[in-house]
């Protein structure tokens, strides 16, 4: 296969780029309604955290697809239908041309717990499928693929805080959050997502809009009285959610613990980095069967780099 360039020319080595894939969480979520179709209309504020999955794409005659790092293993049997792989049949289908791709995935982030893993994976392909295959991710047409992949995909393009609305297909970004700790939990069971939509009972919630925080502590006093409308739903659908929220709730210095998405994942907010670290590495231990990271918000969009 002879070597393939840039679109920018220049070199004569493969093109490698590696793109972060930052976990999403919801800082809050509401469901404001439904639409005929099924589908919710949600109020949610999504902020992205600095830990996620890395995607690195390598300009190829044919579509391929490898998974590395500690949740590949969910994900390697259906890796053909996976949303990377998706991206690039639907990206290819509407560009008209037959040019290729192999993505190499380190899946740090756990499958099916809430935190847009899938989806920051498929905007992520989506960026590097721009830049490898010559397109305009700021096109109309472009938002839309994203939409068809997953309603959570248009919000991890940009990766930066966001005010979601409609099916989560409206994003208005917000100002920066302030940094702080944050802390990841999965108590380890994979949640569907149509499931805990589906099982979600109650009145739906008044939209609060979003002002914007100065400060922690202000973000704090604002989350307070706004939900994860999708809490109960998830608790019945996963259990252990409850325990998670729990002791996160209990860890030193947490000011907020919820819910992201449809879980399992829980996050807990800390004042500073430092004391989320002591919280993570003490609910590990408490917890040795549960998936737990401490982070921080991602301050920038990712960049695309050679790898
Ligand atoms: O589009 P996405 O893959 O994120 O959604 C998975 C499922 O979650 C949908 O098929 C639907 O059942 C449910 N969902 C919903 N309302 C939303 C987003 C998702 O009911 N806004």
């Amino acid at each position: 296969m002879p070597d393939q360039t840039t679109s920018h020319g220049g070199t004569a080595s493969p093109v490698r780029l590696a793109l972060d894939a930052p976990a999403k969480i919801n800082l809050f979520l509401h469901v404001t309604g439904r639409r005929p179709d099924g589908y919710h209309l949600l109020e949610s504020l999504v902020a992205f955290t600095e830990y996620g999955d890395t995607l690195v794409a390598e300009a190829s005659d044919t579509l391929d697809f490898d998974i590395e790092g500690p949740f590949a293993a969910g994900l390697r049997a259906e890796r053909q239908d996976n949303l990377v792989i998706r991206a690039a049949r639907v990206l290819r289908a509407a560009s008209g041309h037959r040019r290729g791709v192999h993505f190499h995935l380190d899946k740090r982030l756990p499958v099916a717990s809430g935190i847009g893993g899938g989806s920051s994976d498929a905007a992520a392909a989506l960026r590097l499928l721009a830049e490898l295959w010559g397109e305009d991710p700021a096109t109309e047409d472009f938002q839309e693929f994203a939409l068809t992949l997953g309603a959570d995909v248009p919000v991890c393009l940009a990766a930066r805080p966001a005010m979601m609305t409609g099916i989560g297909d409206v994003v208005t970004p917000v100002a920066p959050l302030a940094d702080c700790g944050v802390v990841l939990v999965n108590g380890g069971s994979a949640v569907p997502t149509p499931a805990v939509f589906k099982s979600r009972t109650g009145a739906f919630s008044p939209t609060m809009g979003w002002d914007g925080a100065e400060s922690f502590d202000a973000l704090v006093d604002l989350l307070e009285p706004r939900r994860n409308d999708l809490t109960n739903a998830a608790i019945g659908v996963s259990p252990v959610i409850a325990d998670v929220l729990r002791a996160l709730s209990n860890s030193d210095g947490c000011s907020l613990a919820r819910l992201s998405g449809s879980g399992g994942t829980c996050f807990g907010l800390y004042p500073d980095r430092n004391v989320a670290v002591r919280a993570a590495e003490l609910l590990s231990r408490q917890h040795p069967d549960w998936w737990v990271v401490a982070t921080g918000f991602l301050s920038a969009t990712p960049e695309l780099r050679s790898a």
